[in-house]
């Protein structure tokens, strides 16, 4: 009999997610298809293949954007999968100061995103004072490109990392692009003021749950014909149209971005699909104080250190019988331990589900 029961082939692809190191892992428990139940056999060798074939994608992607990159003159530094990150999509791409907005420019039409480029004065202030940015492709393209660029020189670079404006400082006082430096003592003035931006907490950005992995993560919830779901954070509410479009739920988000609230409500509302123009409604409000009282699914998908502060102020307010059901690829902290994990392994994205039953 062998000693690995499908709980522990979750387990060791759990464990393999959060340290990043689901390839090794897969290499060691394929090598024995005679230790492992038919069950187990089928969820080791679907995930090696789904591993595989995102190597080979971002391959792919790196030949592409050398091709753009080099036909729009661009020369980088370099350019690899960010190992061991591969099978999360990523690509490391390093280039010289001096090429950082031709390079951005390249990557935007070849379909990433990064959100800080939409306004240039931000981006401008952004690029001085740091030397990374995640730029992250649109749903069909499924990467993310860890741009890192060379130190711009002159006096904010030499500005110590503890003192480099964030992005709530930005927000807060937003100068033109000639007086960058003057970001250099935004932040200890804030500091010493204690100014605090009015309204809600910001618990992380947006970055949309991957399309095919909804429908597993809604079946894992149990979520049934009808239920009333609501997602924290709801992004530009996929979840919700999906929950609606598969099991006719009351779909409610909570989001403060007004730009992904409208994008929302407007693909439920012009939605061909009646339990999906009637079912959903994204509110502009922040997360942390929306009301789960009535809800049977509460879906979250933040980082870990929202969810160790949001789920156990759920749970108390939630009712008995719903589910709390959020996914991450990090490790949770045991404060807050689900009754029930699963390793997702999908094409389109890799995470852990995590499931409280209230
Ligand atoms: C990682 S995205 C998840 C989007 C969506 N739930 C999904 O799975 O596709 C997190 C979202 O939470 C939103 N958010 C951050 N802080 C928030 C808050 N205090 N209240 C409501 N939404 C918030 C962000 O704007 C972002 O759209």
């Amino acid at each position: 009999m062998p000693d690995s029961s499908a709980a522990s082939v979750n387990n060791q692809l759990i464990d393999a997610i959060n340290t990043q190191t689901l390839r090794p892992v897969l290499a060691e428990l394929v090598a024995d298809p005679a230790a492992r139940t038919a069950t187990e056999w089928d969820r080791i060798s679907n995930a090696s293949e789904v591993v595989a074939g995102i190597d080979r994608a971002v391959d792919g992607e790196i030949i592409r954007l050398t091709s753009l990159l080099t036909e729009a003159g661009v020369t980088f530094d370099t350019m690899s999968a960010a190992e061991p990150d591969r099978v999360l999509h990523i690509i490391a791409l390093a280039v010289p100061w001096g090429l950082l907005e031709s390079t951005a420019s390249v990557l935007e039409a070849a379909g990433y995103h990064c959100s800080l480029r939409d306004d240039r004065a931000r981006w401008g202030h952004f690029a001085g004072f740091n030397n990374t940015c995640t730029f992250i492709g649109s749903d069909e393209l499924e990467f993310r490109v860890q741009l890192s660029w060379g130190s711009p020189g002159g006096v904010m670079s030499k500005i110590p990392a503890q003192l480099r404006p964030s992005f709530d400082d930005l927000d807060a006082v937003p100068l033109p692009a000639k007086l960058s430096g003057l970001y250099a003592v935004v932040k200890p003035v804030r500091q010493v003021l204690g100014k605090r931006q009015p309204g809600a907490t910001a618990l992380g950005p947006f970055l949309g749950t991957p399309d095919g992995l909804i429908a597993e993560l809604l079946e894992f919830s149990g979520v049934a014909e009808g239920a009333e779901l609501v997602d924290l954070g709801c992004g530009d509410g996929r979840v919700l149209i999906e929950a609606a479009e598969r099991y006719g739920c009351t779909a409610v988000g909570y989001e403060t971005d007004p730009t992904l609230v409208e994008a929302a409500n407007t693909a439920a509302k012009q939605s061909d699909n009646q339990r999906v123009a009637g079912n959903v409604v994204v509110h502009l409000a922040d997360a942390q104080t929306a009301d789960v009282s009535t809800a049977d699914v509460v879906f979250i998908f933040l980082p870990v250190a929202a969810l160790e502060v949001l789920v156990p102020d759920l749970l108390q307010r939630m009712k008995q019988g719903a589910v709390l059901l959020a996914h991450e690829q990090e490790r949770l902290s045991t404060s807050v331990e689900p009754d029930a994990r699963l390793a997702m392994v999908h094409p389109s994205g890799i995470t852990v589900a995590h499931k409280w039953s209230v």
